[in-house]
């Protein structure tokens, strides 16, 4: 999720480079850098933290020249450093590169570039892509491109600069965003719109698999194959402030969509080559280490606490270890017991959390091992754990958490099967089966997000004015409490999460004529005991809206509506059933006229206690 620009033209690189990143910070900002070729060679500048740091330090001695690249990181391999920041280079010098995305066979390239003499500054993927340039460079600046992009597996976007051909950058793209802005006597790439928006509204957008040649005056567009592309101008019409949204009307549903990419990348070098079981090449755990622990403690605060009940299931039910999931504010004071046979892991989108952090600290000091699942590769809940499983969901601007969620479940989920292979705990086939179902999630995301409208509907036609409740058992009920959360935060309704079957000890006195009740029913094992339930509110006349999976004909015969997610394993359901709660929550909240992106009383990290 990082941002990219690249500029060839008539007047000075850095200006634009620096002006197209200073759009993309929202897409990462831990470090930022810019190469520009001055009539000898390609001279480099990046640093760690803000453009701003990287302004300061060249403010006073700007690369001089009129073609460049340039990087905003949101540090996936690797921390954020100086050394880590793009443009990444080969041993030369001569050819740069700037990346968004993920190589995942880099360690493989890197091991053989090593053998054949090259030297690596870096700790990211990234700078494989340099050295396999130099490698493969015959003269043919586009060839040598293609032959790297035959050699390199995963998802990119990519510009490439070469010494030896000072008029022209190399774009191409896979799974992530490029686009090229059309000037007079320049060009412009960038990998969102943002950043060339001030420049020019013609663009052409690339699709995957495709490569372009961008001079000052002319743009070469190839496919996989070489054959020319003829592709039509896209104009943009929307403003500055849309364009960084994507397109959307905030970030928050922006981040929605971007799920299931954020759940692919979340997964993406954790699936065995057979596709079989899982690799997690940042653990290396074995039979022993395992069994050396009596217990688990899961904490978090919010939406990252829900996600540890799911994880909670997810190693019980796989792994057979018993788990304790605790709200980090709670744990850090009550005094749990914790000593080296204690696990305990710890999850946090930001890694800056300050409850989460201070009980890591806690539980490191009482001599528990650590594990850390976070988005933010060198936070301070990354740097303190002893071991760190990254989710690479990309910035979550938005102050609700969405993206965040469902690839922490994808996370406690492989972590949960990798545990159970390596405890024999589950049959390899079962491993096999449950990988399968998992490399499917991705498009069911994309498939629940295919038809918002019923969802737009239900959010406007019942206005949830006051209490809205939301029950289900088991992984159900887990979700439930999410989505009641993203109701709560955004729209300001004052909604609760009830196991269905605690009902009828308090909370069905609350179940009168008309009040909302949507009602998960996705978990098999206990679908026929949810159905009780909700015959029970819908007995005290609630309008009662189900989630239930594709192929379930018997929930819409007790409810009042239905939506339906993808039929898949009950495990991995809960990664489908949220999203439709994250989008009722967004129109409810839309619907009321609410900040969605800021929610009033709310910060994206709560550093304080
Ligand atoms: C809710 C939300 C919060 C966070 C919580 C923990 O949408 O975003 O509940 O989940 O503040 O934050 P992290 O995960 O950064 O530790």
């Amino acid at each position: 999720m990082c941002g990219i620009v690249g500029y060839v033209g008539d007047k000075q690189a850095a200006d634009f480079l620096t002006e197209g990143l200073s759009k993309l910070e929202y897409r990462g900002y831990d470090s930022a850098g810019i190469a520009v070729y001055d009539g000898e060679k390609i001279r480099v500048e990046k640093c760690v933290g803000r453009l701003a740091a990287l302004r300061d330090k060249i403010k006073d001695d700007v690369p001089q020249g009129t073609i460049g690249i340039g990087h905003t990181r949101w540090a996936t391999h690797g921390r954020p450093s100086d050394v880590n920041a793009h443009p990444h280079t080969d041993c030369s010098g001569d050819f740069v590169v700037v990346h968004n995305g993920i190589i995942e066979n880099y360690l493989t390239l890197k091991e053989e570039l090593i053998e054949k003499g090259h030297a690596f500054k870096s700790e990211t993927d990234t700078e494989v892509v340099a050295h396999l340039l130099e490698e493969v460079y015959n003269g043919d600046f586009e060839e040598s491109v293609r032959e790297v992009l035959r050699r390199i597996e995963g998802s990119y976007s990519l510009v490439f600069m070469c010494r030896q051909h000072p008029d022209e950058l190399i774009c191409t793209k896979q799974d992530n965003p490029l686009v090229i802005g059309l000037g007079d006597g320049e060009n412009f790439i960038a990998s969102d719109i943002p950043a060339i928006i001030s420049r020019t509204r013609r663009t052409y957008i690339l699709n995957d698999g495709e490569m372009a040649v961008v001079k000052k005056d002319s743009i070469v567009i190839t496919n996989r194959k070489g054959e020319l592309v003829t592709k039509k101008v896209f104009e943009v019409n929307w403003n500055a402030e849309a364009a960084e949204k994507g397109g959307f009307e905030h970030f928050m549903l922006k981040e929605i969509h971007e799920q299931p990419k954020a759940v692919r990348d979340t997964m993406s070098q954790r699936v065995a080559k057979d596709g079989k079981s899982i690799v997690m090449d940042e653990l290396k755990w074995t039979a022993d280490y395992l069994n050396d622990f009596n217990k688990i403690y899961i904490v978090a605060c919010g939406t990252a606490y829900h996600a540890g009940l799911v994880g909670k299931y997810y190693i019980e039910k796989l792994a057979r270890i018993p788990v304790e999931v605790d709200i980090a504010s709670e744990f850090r004071y009550r005094d749990p017991i914790i000593d080296e046979k204690t696990m305990l892991i710890v999850v946090s989108q930001s890694g800056e959390t300050s409850d989460t952090l201070a009980a890591l600290k806690e539980s490191k000091r009482r001599g528990a091992k650590t594990l850390a699942l976070t988005n933010v590769v060198g936070s301070s809940i990354a740097r303190e754990a002893d071991q760190v499983l990254y989710t690479w969901a990309g910035p979550e601007i938005a102050v609700a958490s969405t993206k965040a969620y469902t690839t922490q479940l994808i996370l406690f989920f492989m972590l949960s099967l990798y545990m159970a292979e390596i405890l024999g705990t589950l049959p390899k086939e079962r491993i096999a089966e449950l990988v399968a179902e998992l490399q499917k999630v991705p498009a069911q995301i994309s498939e629940t997000l295919s038809d918002v409208e019923p969802i737009k509907t239900f959010a406007k036609q019942y206005g949830f004015n006051e209490d809205v409740f939301y029950i289900g058992r088991s992984l159900d009920y887990d979700v439930a409490l999410e989505g009641a959360l993203k109701l709560k935060e955004i729209s300001y309704i004052h909604a609760e999460a009830y196991a269905a079957g605690e009902l009828k000890h308090g909370t069905l006195a609350l179940i009168v004529e008309g009040v909302p009740v949507i009602a998960l029913a996705t978990q098999k094992s206990v679908y026929e005991k949810t159905l009780s339930n909700i015959k029970e509110v819908k007995a005290r006349d609630a309008v009662v809206i189900g989630i239930a999976a594709e192929g379930d004909d018997e929930l819409e015969k007790y409810v009042d509506h239905v939506m339906k997610v993808p039929e898949t394993d009950e495990l991995l359901i809960p990664i489908l059933a949220v999203v439709p709660l994250q989008l009722l929550a967004y129109y409810a909240a839309i619907t009321r006229g609410c900040d969605v992106d800021k929610p009033r009383n709310l910060a994206k990290s709560v550093t304080v206690e």
